[in-house]
């Protein structure tokens, strides 16, 4: 596992736009997993003004969604892939028929679990999986106690994720309870993974992630056994670390 950290926000989604359009530059007909929430923001900002100077293109590219509320309809703001949809998907040029995202309103959630897998891997798995880092160590809706080999599946979110989670829809019982999640057998697999991380709020569970013992109860310690894996930090996030590599810019 390799950790870079950078300076601040510009110099974080710069940076993370940049990976992620080298690694398109290396393959356009990558499958893409990518992340909601506060953490990628400006990687899309930075990715949306890259495709609007014809610098990088995602129209040979698939992508394939990485958690969703369950019974959240895609009319619903609380929608994840209608959030991504606004954010990214609809000022880019994806395909619409190379994007796949879970039905959350599916009666059987078994089955459209298996179906989003059986997708992954027709196209023979997750070529490029950019991630945030949640609070309790969380990646996708993997939440702690998640075996290694678990398959994607609804998960009752816990409830220290539905209090963050609550930062977005006003209060916690606005907060859907449970959640599809790419399971991690699928994404332990992925060729090259980005952890992307934060904010001085994300500085202990780093902290952790990093240095800590490699368990279930913190599922993204999974990450140091996975191949290929960069995490991308910004100083404040990797503040509690006890030995840093220098910032990015000293090497520039
Ligand atoms: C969202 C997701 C979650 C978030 C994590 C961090 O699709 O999979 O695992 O990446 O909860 O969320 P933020 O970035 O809002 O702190």
């Amino acid at each position: 596992m390799q950790l870079l950290i950078v300076k601040d926000e510009a110099e974080f989604g710069q940076t993370a736009a940049r990976l992620v359009c080298e690694f398109l530059a290396q393959k356009p007909e990558s499958t893409l997993v990518f992340p909601t929430g506060n953490t990628p923001l400006s990687m899309y900002e930075e990715l949306v003004a890259q495709f609007a100077s014809e610098k990088v293109s995602f129209s040979r590219a698939t992508l394939v969604e990485l958690d969703d509320y369950y019974g959240i309809a895609l009319q619903d703001p609380r929608n994840l892939f209608a959030w991504l949809q606004n954010i990214f998907l609809r000022q880019v040029d994806f395909r619409p028929v190379r994007l796949f995202r879970f039905n959350t309103e599916a009666e059987d959630a078994a089955a459209e679990a298996a179906r989003m897998e059986s997708i992954l891997q027709a196209h023979g798995g997750i070529d490029l999986l950019v991630l945030g880092l949640g609070p309790n160590g969380h990646i996708g809706f993997n939440e702690p106690g998640s075996e290694l080999l678990g398959a994607t599946r609804v998960v009752n979110l816990t409830h220290e994720s539905l209090i963050s989670n609550a930062r977005y829809w006003g209060e916690i019982d606005n907060v859907p309870s449970q959640g599809f999640t790419l399971g991690l057998n699928v994404l332990r697999k992925a060729a090259k993974t980005i952890l992307l991380v934060n904010g001085s709020h994300k500085a202990g569970i780093l902290k952790q992630m990093v240095e800590g013992p490699i368990t279930d109860l913190l599922p993204a310690t999974y990450l140091r056994e996975m191949p290929n894996v960069l995490v991308l930090a910004n100083a404040a996030a990797a503040s509690l670390l006890s030995r840093k590599p220098s910032l990015l810019n000293e090497h520039d």
